[in-house]
Parts: structure tokens; sequence; C-alpha cells
């Protein structure tokens, strides 16, 4: 299966508060950007790579990843949501790529295991394929202020990139998704329209760096991963 790598990263990752956008700010000396495309390229399953980026940081961009050697690099730029993002990204992969793995920049410790487990899913079949982990937490229904509902956990999880999908059904899915309310992911998307979406197991360490404290514990997990 020829495979693409679309990695949204034109998010202004105003909650980081970094002073620059997100997928910019750096993590043991490197910008997330970086660590992500590293992680996805060293798995050995991508063919394309397609980075979102925010409107004036192409060159930057090229630059960044220059010595990564990705085997086929397009930098596009992203628009004022995630969906937004991904939806340019996905245009501009090659029609003969069968296969798209979205994967989040500010998910950069992503490892490459996942990479290879999401992309035999779709081998074996899958339309949709999520990486996943139990949820550890209770988890209550609040309404108003009042808890409504314990929710029975073992039924939960949590939802993380890279998330793959056939090409023709994810591109359809963001073309029908235009001008809807966002999705928070685009595996959701596909669910809305009613296609099957299966399940990887996810990996604890590959942490979405949102709020500052998630770049100190990035910074630990990068220290203690092994070389
Ligand atoms: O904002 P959030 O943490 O959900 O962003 C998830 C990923 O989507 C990040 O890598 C971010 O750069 C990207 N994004 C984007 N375009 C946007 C908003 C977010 O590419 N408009």
């Amino acid at each position: 299966m020829k495979i693409g790598l679309v990695v949204p990263a034109a998010g202004r990752g105003d909650r980081l508060a970094a002073g620059r956008p997100k997928a910019f700010v750096l993590l043991a000396g490197e910008p997330l950007l970086v660590h992500a495309v590293r992680g996805a390229l060293s798995s050995g399953v991508v063919d394309v790579v397609v980075v979102v980026v925010p409107a004036g940081m192409r060159d930057t961009v090229l630059e960044l990843l220059a010595p990564l050697d990705c085997p086929d690099l397009r930098v596009v730029v992203g628009g004022g949501e995630r969906q937004d993002s991904v939806r340019a990204g996905v245009h501009a992969l090659p029609s003969d790529v069968d296969g798209v793995l979205v994967h989040d920049a500010a998910r950069s410790l992503a490892p490459p295991r996942v990479f290879v487990d999401v992309v035999a899913a779709l081998e074996a079949g899958a339309v949709a394929v999520v990486p996943t982990l139990a949820v550890s937490d209770t988890i209550k229904r609040v309404v108003d202020g009042v808890v409504v509902e314990t929710v029975d956990r073992r039924e939960l999880a949590v939802v993380q990139t890279p998330q793959g999908f056939r090409h023709d059904a994810l591109h359809a899915a963001h073309e029908a998704a235009r001008g809807a309310a966002p999705a928070t992911d685009d595996a959701g998307i596909l669910e809305a329209l009613g296609h099957e979406v299966r399940v990887v197991p996810g990996a604890p360490e590959a942490i979405k760096i949102t709020l500052p404290q998630d770049l100190l514990l990035a910074e630990v997990l990068v220290g203690a991963a092994p070389t």
C-alpha cells in the first residue's frame, strides 16, 4: 500500500503560550514538528509527507525538515480549524496514495510501532483505524454542576494519532464535512458517515502536547526514551 502522511501543524498553540506556533516549540532542542515527522519516518511505512503549516512558515519548515530526508515532501498552508488544515493536507496528496496517516505535530512522541500497527490494520482491510488507550480515571457526566451519571470506563478509550484511513474514504469524508461543526478528530468525521473505525493499541508516551505541563512531561519522556 502506498501511504501518505498528513501532519497538521498549523495551530497557534494558544494554550501552550510559548510565544510561537505550537509545532515550532522546542522539545529537547528541536521543534515538536521535527520529532513528529522523524518518528513517523522511522516506522518505514510512509511514502509521501504533507505538512500543513501556518501562513508564512513554508520556507522555515522546508529548512527544518531537510535533514530528515522525507521521501516526497509537500508543505501547504492550513486553515482556521484543525479540520480545515487536514483537508488542505489531504488535497495535497498525490492521487495514487492508497492509505493516509493523519498525525498531529503536537503528538510528537508517538513511537514508530504505532504507525506500523495502523498501516497493518489498513492493509488488512480497515477503512479507518485509531490508536487507543484504556481510561484509568473514573469518568462522570456532569450537568449544571451536578453528577448525573458515572460512565462505565471499560467502554471508554482515549484516542491518539496517527489515525489511518483509506485515502478515498478520508477525502470524501472531509468534503462531506465542509462547513459542518468542526470535529475534534478525523475518525469522528468518518464515524458520522457510518464507517466502522477499528482500534489498535496506542502508546502511553504519545501524549498530546497542549499545556505547559505537557511539555515538561515530554522533556522527561524524551530523556527516558531508549536510543
Ligand atoms: O489545537 P490542537 O491541540 O487540537 O491541535 C492539534 C494539531 O492540529 C496540532 O498539531 C496543531 O498544529 C494542528 N492544527 C492545525 N490547524 C489548526 C489548528 C490545529 O493544523 N487550525
